[in-house]
């Protein structure tokens, strides 16, 4: 099931060289829906990544709380964090998959230190059918294209089945082609799993397919309010009924 994520007075500041301070994440409060995918689009540098790296746990805030499905995330630490953390999905402009790994095992690695889990080889098989590679899954990552690559992320990050699939950048490194794949691919798999999706992105493509839109820049975020206007207007018609 897709979770809810809630973001209020998030604050992030880095330290950099000269001891100034970099407001990554400035205040920033946001609702994300379950099962909803939303773009966090703007600049170079605004901190898209620093936002989604709060939401996944792998940073933590100065300041505001971040609530996902309800358990806020400030309050979990140990076991209780790599808990959470191992629940959400990531996938990333480069990839990522460990070079020396078969497809298989690099979708299987998510699973290694779960045994409770049945058939988590038939699982890795089946997530790698779900994405078009089965017939691949001896293979290694530097046989792949690159849009084969993200295809074998986007099933290492789905096999364990998460609320809430984390993107940075997914199509960054694609063809304009390939980018539409890696797009349908994430549609479907959505819908079959009822992830909620976050995807930072420059691309308007990506933004466009997206139920919400935030505008990031020097760590603010807005709403951008003509999202789901202009999302009807570019699918011909209101967004769910197109779907049924
Ligand atoms: N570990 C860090 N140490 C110092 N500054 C950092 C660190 N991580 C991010 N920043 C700074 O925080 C700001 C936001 O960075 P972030 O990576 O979130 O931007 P972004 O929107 O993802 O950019 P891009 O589109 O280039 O990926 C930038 O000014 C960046 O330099
Ligand atoms: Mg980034």
């Amino acid at each position: 099931m897709g979770v809810s994520v809630v973001l209020r007075q998030v604050t992030k500041t880095y330290r950099v060289g000269d001891g100034s301070r970099v407001w990554a994440a400035d205040s920033v409060s946001l609702d994300i829906a379950a099962g909803s995918r939303t773009a966090l689009v703007g600049p170079s540098g605004s901190g898209k990544s620093t936002l989604l790296h709060l939401i996944g746990a792998i940073d933590h805030p100065d300041s505001g709380t971040i609530t996902v499905d309800g358990q806020v995330l400030g309050d979990l630490a140990g076991a209780g964090l790599a808990r959470y953390r191992a629940g959400v999905g990531f996938v990333f402009q480069q990839f990522h998959l460990v070079p020396g790994l078969s497809l298989l095992d690099n979708v299987y690695a998510p699973m290694v230190g779960r045994r409770r889990l049945v058939n988590r080889r038939g699982r890795a098989l089946a997530m790698l059918d779900a994405v078009g590679l089965a017939d691949r899954h001896r293979a290694l990552p530097s046989q792949l294209s690159g849009g084969q690559q993200q295809r074998v992320a986007i099933a290492r990050a789905l096999v364990g089945r998460p609320g809430l699939l984390l993107a940075d950048e997914p199509t960054g490194n694609l063809d304009s082609a390939t980018a539409v794949e890696i797009l349908d691919l994430l549609t479907r798999l959505q819908q079959e799993f009822d992830t909620t999706v976050v995807i930072a992105t420059h691309d308007p493509g990506v933004a466009a397919s997206c139920d919400d839109i935030f505008r990031v820049a020097d760590g603010s975020v807005t709403a951008d309010p003509d999202a789901p206007d202009r999302l009807a207007a570019l699918l011909g018609g209101p967004r769910r009924a197109v779907e049924g």
